[in-house]
């Protein structure tokens, strides 16, 4: 595990979008794993200026993003697939074949799991997982919980999660109570995993997860175990560690 410490959220940004632009011009077909939430909201922006600058090119890229709302389409704006058209994908040369999302309104659960399972396998895994941090340690929407889950899975969020992301819902009854995500053992099977964290309301759950027992009570302290994992964080994150 290595961590990078940078002053600020636009630093911390700066810097994610570096490692996953080196991995883009290293490897042009790359498959990366995309997050939501509000961490990585600065990395695609710094994205974005690299495309616009001509540094980078998403042509031959295939994105995979880790987890959707049950019940919301991708016309919703409150869903991960909108979220990931609004900050990155209408804004450069990704090609829409290659950008997968869970199907938030498939009812067949066993079905959609499935079928986001051969998506991963059928790209040949993940090169970079981009990933960010719940407040409880989950990673995707994998919740705490007494066994790592391996595959995509249908979660019940539990309430913790649910009064997160209420500040993006108008009434706290319109927030989803369950989502697709990716499971534990794909997000692991990623070649490289970075993961960015920001604010001082994550520096008990950071410290808990990489300096703590490897437990799925918290789901990302099983990254200390990955062989290729930086945490990129910025000071008030990374206060405690
Ligand atoms: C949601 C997403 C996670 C994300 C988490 C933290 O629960 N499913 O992938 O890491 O929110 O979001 P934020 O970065 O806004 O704190």
């Amino acid at each position: 595990m290595r961590i990078v410490k940078c002053n600020d959220y636009d630093k911390m940004s700066q810097c994610a979008a570096n490692i996953i632009a080196s991995q883009m011009i290293l490897k042009p077909d790359s498959v990366l794993g995309l997050a939501t939430g509000s961490s990585p909201v600065g990395t695609y922006k710094c994205l974005i200026d690299m495309y616009n600058n001509e540094d980078i090119t998403f042509k031959e890229i295939t994105s995979i993003n880790l987890d959707e709302y049950v019940g919301l389409g991708s016309e919703n704006d409150q869903s991960y697939k909108y979220f990931m058209m609004q900050h990155l994908f209408n804004h450069v040369d990704m090609n829409e074949k290659n950008i997968n999302v869970p199907n938030g309104l498939e009812k067949d659960t066993a079905f959609e799991c499935e079928r986001y399972d051969s998506v991963i396998e059928n790209a040949g895994g993940i090169d970079l997982q981009l990933l960010g941090i719940g407040h409880n340690g989950h990673i995707g929407f994998n919740e705490p919980c007494d066994t790592f889950k391996k595959n995509t899975n249908c979660v019940c969020l539990t309430q913790t999660t649910i009064d997160a992301n209420r500040r993006f819902f108008q009434d706290e009854k319109d927030v989803p109570r369950k989502a697709y995500t990716m499971g534990i053992g794909s997000i692991f099977g990623a070649k490289k995993i970075l993961m960015v964290v920001s604010g001082k309301d994550k520096s008990e759950v950071v410290k808990r997860a990489f300096f703590g027992p490897i437990t799925p009570e918290v789901p990302a302290s099983i990254l200390q175990l990955h062989q290729d994992f930086i945490l990129v964080g910025d000071q008030d994150a990374l206060c405690l560690v």
